[in-house]
């Protein structure tokens, strides 16, 4: 039997089954040998498509012993630039690149360059990052749902460096309301299979168990699976507006409902669909409502740099309201939060 039919047949079996045996068979020699000799291959091929410039382009793993010119770096940028923006241009990439109009991309160059030396940590130099922040998220929320929820709470929130930020922020925020006002210290998250690999980032580094609840035939998580998933130490329900993998919906309204029946939270990850849904709506579609106007959503992640048509690696926006926003003595928007509140640092920032 080889590694891959080892595999197929530990597939069969309930995932923490599976996963004790394969622990154990890790540890007998003959298959750990398998296995290694597998992972060669593996990396062989990937080293093949990931590393495509080797021995093609100088690869310098240290500083060169003398400089290089401007032209130099230049020519090789521009380069390896032509050869990968070909494949995207004719089309061939879904997720990666979502405008690509040459005109906008020449629009978004110039405001990039007049910001390159912005540095929005010390907003004093430049206010405008504080400006532009505070627009990004006062437009976002608005777009989803501010003004509009059920029950007039505020919604506020913060701009991060991609949607896989937002979510930690999101979660980390869960994991410590909960710790500080449930005395919860063994946090649980449920979170569909289907969910982006942002939520398997949040477990880890956040230490919260993730419990994975199944999807439909037609890949949607349902309140049926929430249900029955949630116990005393789940501190968030998460659902996606759209799934990467399929584009589907989860079923937002009732899942968040039975979240705010159990007085938790509930993350609507709105990372792919934030500038679509809102629009589809107006535009008359038949869209589910999946942002605050819901009164069981405490949280979302969008992407600007999605169907916002930003570029990747600027900035990004988490909406957040008041957590359990019914029971007005549990004050703290979930944004203040996210903040991380740091002990004196011993460092002179300017003279006052
Ligand atoms: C539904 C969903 N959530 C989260 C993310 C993570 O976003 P990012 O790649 O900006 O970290 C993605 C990215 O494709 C996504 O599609």
């Amino acid at each position: 039997m080889n590694v891959e039919e080892i595999s197929g047949k530990l597939g069969w079996l309930p995932p923490a089954v599976a996963r004790v045996i394969e622990k154990r068979m890790k540890k007998i020699p003959a298959v750990k040998k398998m296995i290694d000799a597998e992972n060669q291959k593996t990396m062989i091929a990937f080293e093949h498509s990931l590393k495509p410039y080797k021995n093609k382009f100088t690869t310098y793993a240290a500083l060169p012993s003398s400089g290089r010119t401007h032209e130099e770096i230049l020519h090789d940028i521009q380069s390896m630039h032509d050869l990968e923006s070909s494949r995207w241009k004719e089309g061939y990439v879904s997720g990666g690149i979502y405008h690509g109009d040459q005109a906008h991309i020449d629009f978004l160059n110039k405001v990039y360059a007049l910001q390159s030396q912005s540095n929005p940590l010390h907003s004093d130099l430049f206010p405008s990052a504080t400006k532009y922040e505070a627009e990004i998220v006062s437009m976002v929320a608005h777009m989803h749902g501010k003004g509009k929820t059920a029950t007039s709470q505020e919604v506020c929130g913060t701009v991060t460096s991609g949607g896989t930020e937002s979510i930690l922020c999101a979660i980390k925020s869960y994991r410590d309301r909960a710790r500080e006002e449930r005395g919860i210290t063994e946090p649980e998250m449920i979170v569909p299979i289907t969910a982006h690999a942002a939520f398997d980032k949040a477990s880890q580094y956040f230490n919260i168990k993730q419990v994975k609840i199944p999807v439909t035939a037609n890949y949607e998580a349902t309140a049926e699976s929430v249900k029955r998933a949630i116990n005393n130490n789940t501190i968030v329900v998460v659902g996606s507006a759209p799934a990467f993998p399929h584009g589907t919906f989860d079923h937002i309204e009732a899942m968040s409902n039975v979240a705010l029946k159990h007085k938790i939270g509930f993350h609507t990850d709105c990372c792919l669909g934030g500038f679509v849904v809102p629009f589809a709506e107006k535009l008359g579609y038949k869209v589910p409502v999946v942002d605050f106007r819901l009164p069981g959503v405490t949280s979302m992640s969008v992407d600007t740099h999605k169907y916002g048509y930003a570029a990747k690696g600027h900035r990004w926006c988490s909406t957040a309201r008041r957590i359990f926003a019914t029971i007005s003595f549990m004050p703290q928007p979930i944004g203040r939060v996210v903040c991380i509140i740091l002990p004196p640092w011993p460092v002179r920032v300017r003279e006052l």
